[in-house]
């Protein structure tokens, strides 16, 4: 059930440069079916700001009904997020959208996490709920740089971990392709989330496996009322689009043009 709620903000730090890591306590959390999930953010009472901000769920803790989320500060909203503090009430609409299938991969197959910049968070909790139900959990990451690099050492207690930047700050310097290129292609399934560019380039490369990319595409409602987050798919009937808010937006691989 999706229910909107004024959370209560449990703690708020800058983890990395204008990266923030938000952690939100409601009953909201009792509601959450997958990780992948999202929340829709009133981030301020501004008029100017009344579109709330969509943000993915990063982490799930059922039994103190609390939330991870973890955020880039740039523009105006996300911005005016970051300077909520402890014991302050936010506006959120919740759980929204549907997540990553864990079923899909099996206790002792290995599962690919790849993820870029801010598709990164959804990742931790999807890593968290594959290695609880015994699946090998490999984890790549891509960065700009090293100053906006965030939960490398909590991915890595997880599993195998490769950390990419562009600028080869730290880790391997390039894509998260580059990486993939010299890895194994023996596992059994890919979750993938980030920038198109990136989840266009995966699925290429992974064009004869089982995946599942999470799009973050721009939104109004968060609940499939107002078409704002329409996309393309690749079917070629006349009505070949869908709403990634609510038919996603996790999808498997294929489905979405890109
Ligand atoms: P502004 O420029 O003030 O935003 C103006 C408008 O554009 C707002 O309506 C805003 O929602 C929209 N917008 C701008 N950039 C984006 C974008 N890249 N994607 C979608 N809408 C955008 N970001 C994170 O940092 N962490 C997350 O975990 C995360 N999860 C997301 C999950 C989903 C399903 C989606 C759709 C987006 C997610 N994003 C995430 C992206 C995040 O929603 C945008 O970065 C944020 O809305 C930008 O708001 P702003 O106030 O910084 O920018
Ligand atoms: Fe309104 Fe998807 S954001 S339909």
């Amino acid at each position: 059930m999706i229910i909107q709620e004024s959370m209560l903000v449990q703690s708020q730090r800058e983890i990395a440069h204008n990266i923030f890591e938000m952690k939100l306590q409601g009953k909201l959390v009792q509601e959450i079916q997958a990780p992948g999930q999202f929340i829709h953010i009133r981030v301020s009472e501004a008029f100017d700001m009344l579109l709330r901000r969509p943000i993915s769920i990063a982490s799930i803790d059922q039994e103190s009904d609390e939330i991870t989320i973890i955020y880039r500060a740039e523009g105006d909203g996300t911005r005016s997020l970051s300077k909520r503090n402890e014991g302050d009430r936010v506006d959120v609409l919740g759980p929204l959208g549907n997540g990553f299938p864990i079923a899909e991969t099996k206790a002792g197959e290995v599962a690919y996490l790849i993820g870029g910049g801010i598709g990164v968070p959804p990742l931790y909790e999807l890593s968290k709920q594959l290695t609880a139900k015994g699946v090998t959990c490999v984890h790549i990451l891509g960065f700009q740089s090293e100053n906006v690099v965030f939960y490398e050492e909590e991915f890595k207690a997880l599993g195998e971990t490769y950390i990419v930047t562009v600028d080869g700050t730290i880790g391997t310097e390039g894509f998260v392709t580059t990486v993939m290129e010299n890895l194994s292609e023996q596992f059994a399934t890919y979750y993938s989330c980030g920038p198109q560019p990136m989840l266009k380039a995966v699925q290429e490369m992974y064009a004869n496996k089982k995946g599942y990319l999470s799009f973050e595409e721009r939104m109004g409602c968060g609940v499939g009322a107002c078409f704002a987050c329409v996309c393309k798919t690749t079917e070629r009937a006349e009505a070949n689009y869908i709403k990634v808010c609510s038919d996603g937006p996790v999808f498997p691989a294929g489905v979405i043009a890109i």
